[in-house]
């Protein structure tokens, strides 16, 4: 059923009093995106039956990608006509031209406006490719002709990690209208994955205003994902103010913000739900996730929490219901008991409170890579343990990554094999002297080869390193990533044949994967579906009874407290191992490509997050470890 996304007035009940915007939360990106398509649809269809035009602003960027795709999916299957409809978009770059892949102008066509019986008279997108001095007149003219049309029905909206709507930057005034914009440094950085590097990012825009936007009748933003978990919780939560331009929203009566499990993980209601309130349910979970949140208020390990800190910290009804003793002592052994150095299973012990299996001793295991070197980085230190133990590992890479190979790298080993083998080959020198000097991703199955390779042989360097057969390592080259660039393929039956294959060849009794669930786009999230599907498929074979599945997580996030089920501690000179098998994906190291905002390397971000976790068990009482890997299990 798809759920209501009917405007209620925020804040008007107990759990949502701290909210200043009404807000919906869905399952997944989805299931929103359905929602938010229906409520379109259904608006385009009343203005039909009244023989009226409909008028909607409309958003680009990842989040609104899978509304048009089901838009698209509603006009072929419902013949729901686009004939009446007139869109706006917020914005586009400037200067950029129409036909370059990265303008707006291209992604509308190509996710909406190419499949749908839209005039394309109707059609208004900025333009990008104007003289500066023309600019001023162009923006007026596009506010005006909005307002002549008697404004706009429904916009839709994303939200950049800067709080930016449209692209009106923090700094912006609540009565910007239509104009020219200087980006901020961190939207480039986003963009600059498409644009294959920041410095090929233009550096302003044409935008609507937030005044234009707020004039819109009816608003409904788009949030999908943990990255814009802090965004997303200042507009709803906090003040307005122009560091956050998607707070002034709070200003706007029917605006409804559609969110997924990440991006409202920050909200009060669901990150502290006990401080709104009063009828949780009290399940372990929500008992370690409130009582881990306890002891970071007071500063207090977990045995040393007192009546009183329950009740000062709006506590009251849980302890009214189990002795502070008696909570504190469940929770304690509860979090204990996730830590392990078998993580494989202790042999000939009882494991009736270890989160593994004693039986059987030698295990068969699977980790899933989504990359070749998410292995290494997100559970380094328990691969290395598996290895040490005596079980039999199996590392699946599972897309090549070659995309995250710069042209310099490629460029590299070409030279070295010309020189050394003193070959001077047409097509190898034609290609040398694309790769010079170049930035841009280049779609060339020689070059994406040749980086295919670079990442296999650092992988197995690094696998060796760990004491691995390299029979036991296995490069999928999943078909949905080999596009040749940024925006991979849709999966298809031949990515989820190969992952069911290898996992039937193996009959693992321990799977490892990255479990970026929250990534509504990214391979990582790609991969772990595939995961996922292949293991429905094969829920009912003999061997999968046996086979219990561990969540790792990325490079970016740590799963949070409740969350875990098995954290693995490590201590100094296991970091440092850890550190030395990252460092064999040397095409990796020093590549500002995909870095995104933070600027550390990826042992230095991975250290830091093993570090803090380490930090998060000792402060709530537990002993000191060096790190910590953490996982969750996941029950097929
Ligand atoms: C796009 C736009 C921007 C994006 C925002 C989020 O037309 O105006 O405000 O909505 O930057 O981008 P994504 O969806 O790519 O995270």
């Amino acid at each position: 059923m798809i759920k209501e996304l009917t405007y209620k007035k925020p804040g008007s009940t107990q759990e949502t009093r701290l909210e200043k915007i009404h807000n919906v939360i869905f399952e997944n990106s989805k299931s929103g995106s359905k929602a938010v398509a229906r409520e379109i649809a259904d608006l385009i269809k009343y203005k039909q039956s009244k023989k009226q035009k409909c008028i909607l602003g409309l958003a680009t960027g990842s989040s609104p990608i899978t509304v048009y795709e089901e838009l698209v999916n509603i006009h072929k299957r419902e013949k729901l006509s686009f004939k009446n409809v007139i869109t706006f978009n917020l914005d586009e770059y400037y200067p950029i031209s129409s036909e370059n892949t990265e303008s707006y102008y291209t992604f509308m066509h190509q996710h909406l406006f190419d499949h749908v019986d839209i005039n394309k008279e109707n059609i208004n997108i900025p333009r990008g490719d104007l003289k500066k001095n023309e600019i001023e007149k162009y923006c007026k003219s596009y506010e005006s002709n909005i307002e002549k049309l008697g404004g706009i029905d429904f916009q839709l909206l994303g939200i950049g990690r800067t709080g930016h709507i449209g692209f009106n930057e923090p700094g912006s005034s609540i009565n910007s209208i239509t104009r020219l914009i200087k980006l901020d440094y961190l939207t480039r950085e986003d963009a600059s994955k498409a644009f294959g590097g920041i410095y090929n990012v233009p550096k302003t825009a044409i935008t609507m205003g937030v005044s234009t936007i707020l004039s819109a009748k009816r608003i409904v933003l788009l949030a999908w994902g943990e990255n814009k978990k802090d965004v997303v919780y200042e507009s709803i939560e906090s003040s307005i103010s122009q560091n956050i331009t998607a707070s002034f929203l709070q200003k706007h009566n029917n605006t409804t913000f559609v969110l997924d499990m990440g991006s409202s993980s920050r909200i009060t209601r669901i990150d502290s739900p006990w401080l709104v309130d009063s009828n949780i349910d009290w399940d372990i979970n929500s008992k370690t996730r409130a009582i881990a949140w306890l002891c970071n208020q007071t500063g207090k390990s977990l045995l040393r929490l007192s009546l009183r800190d329950y009740i000062q910290n709006h506590l009251s009804e849980l302890a009214a219901n189990q002795s502070t003793h008696d909570l504190n002592i469940e929770i304690f052994n509860r979090v204990q008991r996730t830590i392990t150095g078998w993580p494989g299973g202790k042999p000939n012990s009882d494991d009736t409170y270890r989160p593994e299996r004693a039986k059987p001793e030698k295990k068969r295991v699977i980790i899933f890579s989504p990359h070749p070197d998410d292995d290494v980085i997100s559970m380094g230190g328990t691969f290395q343990r598996l290895v040490d133990q005596g079980h039999d590992v199996h590392v699946v890479y599972q897309t090549s990554g070659n995309i995250a190979v710069s042209n310099d790298s490629v460029l590299k080993f070409l030279e070295v094999y010309s020189d050394i083998f003193d070959v001077n080959d047409s097509h190898i020198n034609d290609v040398k002297n694309k790769l010079i000097n170049n930035n841009e991703i280049i779609e060339d199955k020689f070059i994406r080869e040749v980086a295919t390779k670079i990442r296999e042989k650092e992988a197995l360097a690094a696998t060796r390193y760990v004491g691995l057969k390299d029979e036991n390592v296995h490069f999928l080259r999943l078909p949905f990533y080999e596009s040749g660039k940024i925006v991979k393929n849709k999966t298809s039956k031949h990515d989820s044949d190969l992952m069911s294959q290898i996992i039937t060849k193996i009959k693992p009794h321990q799977i490892y994967a990255a479990g970026d669930l929250a990534d509504p786009h990214g391979t990582h999230a790609v991969c772990i579906k595939l995961l996922f599907q292949s293991l429905k498929k094969l829920k009912k074979e003999k061997f999968m009874s046996n086979c219990w599945v561990w969540l790792y997580r990325g490079a970016w996030h740590e799963w949070e407290i409740n969350e875990i089920d098995m954290a693995v501690p490590l201590s100094p000179q296991q970091v440092i191992k850890k550190r030395k098998s990252i460092f064999f994906h040397k095409s990796q190291n020093n590549s500002v490509m995909f870095q995104g905002d933070d600027k550390r390397e990826f042992w230095e971000r991975v250290e830091e997050r093993n570090r803090d976790i380490a930090k998060q068990y000792r402060k709530l009482g537990m002993a000191d470890y060096q790190a910590m890997e953490t996982f969750r299990r996941y029950h097929f």
